[in-house]
């Protein structure tokens, strides 16, 4: 064990490009939204100040309305595509468009439990709330101007799972690029670990919609090709919102937006049920075009037990389902169900088994006191790193490291079980 988390805390050290940390070098290399969110939590365990350095410089790429992007591009580099020149950043911090699911909030609850030094963390919320305020207002605002509870993402990118089957219908609506372009991820991972080619035409044109849009939330939300119900992120952002609530109560915060944040966190308890199937006895990402729910099992309707949102026959009918998804393949959770149809056990969000997805079922399943399965995942996630190293996911039926190497959020999982 003490291998291991010496390990760990070298892979971020040489991840970290100065304040901010990047998921892998060559494949990833700038600051991404949710690693950064997990990664801090890694570097909380060893290093209270470099950990804050992450968030501060995260939240230093946020837009005027609120939105923390994606990605954000504080270096050049030609690893990587599409880079700012196709997002179409006009920003001087150079960014992304879309946002990714928002557990920085959910990350910091845990960091203010964790902190030693009362004064940096003082001083760090002091600066950090009104923007994580002004971040899950734009959530809310941007994202479900109806009023639903339920917010709708606009590309698989800000969902973090890219090519999860849960997206495949509602992409093919989507029209592909007529551009030329070459592709880098391939340069670094094997075509077989990665998203196909007309999955990335269409994840381009996505891109080249917004910018086309001059980055309008009221025209974006109106004519978009492509609008999901993401179960994951849903999940995430009420758990974050949530948290943040809580932090913001611990120092008295006063902000009268606290309010408008406790209402749509009973809104959305209110409107979840919309993404139950009792037939399938499961929640499902929805298509809020054809408003067909999205009928592929996937892990990220698992997340609703991070959130709190199933009620406790929902949470016995996922916790009964978690049991015979761990059984069905070697290594738990993969990210589609080993008995769909869609399932590969390789290809990026299609089957293979990602650690920070694993963390946050097992602090849900922990929540609705199932602390067995809660620790099985803990071991099976454990299991890997021992067999495989700190990969970015796993090969859910071999145990294989696929992806980027010596990967930052996998080492800051580690970090937070093994410390
Ligand atoms: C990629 O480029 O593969 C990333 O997942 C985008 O965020």
């Amino acid at each position: 064990v003490a291998a291991h988390i010496e390990q760990a805390k070298l892979i971020l050290k040489k991840n970290d490009l100065g304040g901010y940390t990047v998921p892998t070098h060559g494949l990833y290399p700038f600051q991404w939204n949710w690693d950064s969110a997990i990664t801090a939590l890694g570097w909380m365990m060893f290093d209270e100040a470099r950990a804050w350095k992450e968030i501060e410089l995260l939240l230093s790429g946020q837009w005027d309305n609120g939105m923390i992007p994606h990605v954000l591009f504080h270096k050049d580099s030609d690893t990587y595509f599409p880079g700012p020149d196709v997002w179409g950043s006009h920003l001087k911090l150079k960014s992304t468009s879309i946002s990714q699911p928002p557990v920085l909030a959910s990350a910091i609850k845990i960091m203010v439990e964790q902190c030693q030094d009362k004064d940096l963390l003082k001083q760090n919320l002091a600066q950090f709330l009104p923007k994580l305020i002004e971040y899950h207002l734009w959530w809310y605002r941007e994202r479900d101007p109806e009023n639903t509870g339920l917010v709708v993402s606009y590309h698989p990118w800000e969902s973090g799972m890219d090519n999860s089957p849960a997206w495949d219908d509602a992409l093919a609506a989507v029209p592909a690029v007529t551009w030329e372009y070459q592709r880098r991820d391939l340069n670094h991972i094997d075509s077989s670990q990665r998203p196909k080619k007309k999955e990335y035409d269409r994840y381009l044109y996505l891109v080249e919609f917004f910018k086309n849009n001059q980055f309008d939330s009221e025209k974006i939300y109106a004519n978009c090709p492509y609008k999901v119900n993401d179960i994951g992120i849903i999940s995430i952002l009420h758990k974050a919102t949530k948290d943040l609530l809580s932090v913001c109560a611990s120092v008295n915060l006063q902000d009268d937006a606290l309010d408008i944040l406790e209402q749509k966190v009973k809104l959305t308890e209110s409107a979840i049920n919309q993404l139950w199937c009792e037939n399938d006895q499961f929640f499902y990402n929805r298509d809020v075009i054809t408003k067909q729910l999205c009928r592929v099992k996937t892990n990220g309707s698992l997340l609703t037990l991070f959130a709190e949102l199933a009620d406790q026959k929902q949470a016995i009918a996922l916790k009964d389902l978690s049991t015979s998804w761990l059984s069905a393949s070697a290594y738990a959770v993969s990210s589609t169900h080993p008995d769909s149809e869609l399932y590969e056990p390789q290809r990026y969000w299609r089957g293979p088994v990602w650690l920070h997805i694993n963390w946050m079922i097992a602090l849900g399943l922990e929540a609705y006191n199932y602390p067995q399965l809660s620790e099985k995942i803990k071991n099976s996630s454990l299991a890997l790193i021992n067999k495989s190293g700190y990969f970015e996911y796993f090969n859910a039926d071999t145990g294989e490291g696929c992806g980027g190497g010596d990967f930052s959020w996998t080492a800051a999982i580690a970090l937070y079980w093994l410390l």
